[in-house]
């Protein structure tokens, strides 16, 4: 099992998550975050921390794995983050949006 970051990430970024993080798998995109499902120990300790409830395990998954997939394909190829930067400043806009990763999710790294 493994926790993941979903859709209320993106545009939000809060990083309330990373600093508690004892395995330091959270890897930094420019507007959301990842975990390494390879890496992460399921302590759960990330997913209360929060403040848009991005953070789920991967038993609330959808059907198909999706969130499970992008975790594991960007925490390659993203930089690793352990310290809590600058949360985007217009972050409240986005807050209750759904569906944010096909309209606004960008690949490029943090
Ligand atoms: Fe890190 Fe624990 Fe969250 Fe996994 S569940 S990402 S190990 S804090
Ligand atoms: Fe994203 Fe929530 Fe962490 S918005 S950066 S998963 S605190």
């Amino acid at each position: 099992m493994t926790y993941l970051v979903t859709d209320a990430c993106v545009k939000c970024k809060f990083m309330d998550c990373v600093e508690v993080c004892p395995v330091d798998c959270f890897y930094e995109g420019e507007n959301f975050l990842v975990i390494s499902p390879d890496d992460c120990i399921d302590c759960g300790v990330c997913e209360p921390e929060c403040p848009v409830d991005a953070i789920k395990p991967d038993t609330q998954d959808e059907p198909d794995g999706k969130w499970l997939k992008i975790n594991t394909d960007y925490a390659r190829l993203w930089p690793n983050i352990t310290v809590k930067g600058e949360p985007p400043a217009d972050r409240a806009d986005y807050e209750q949006e759904t569906g944010k990763f096909e309209k606004h999710f960008s690949p490029r790294p943090g």
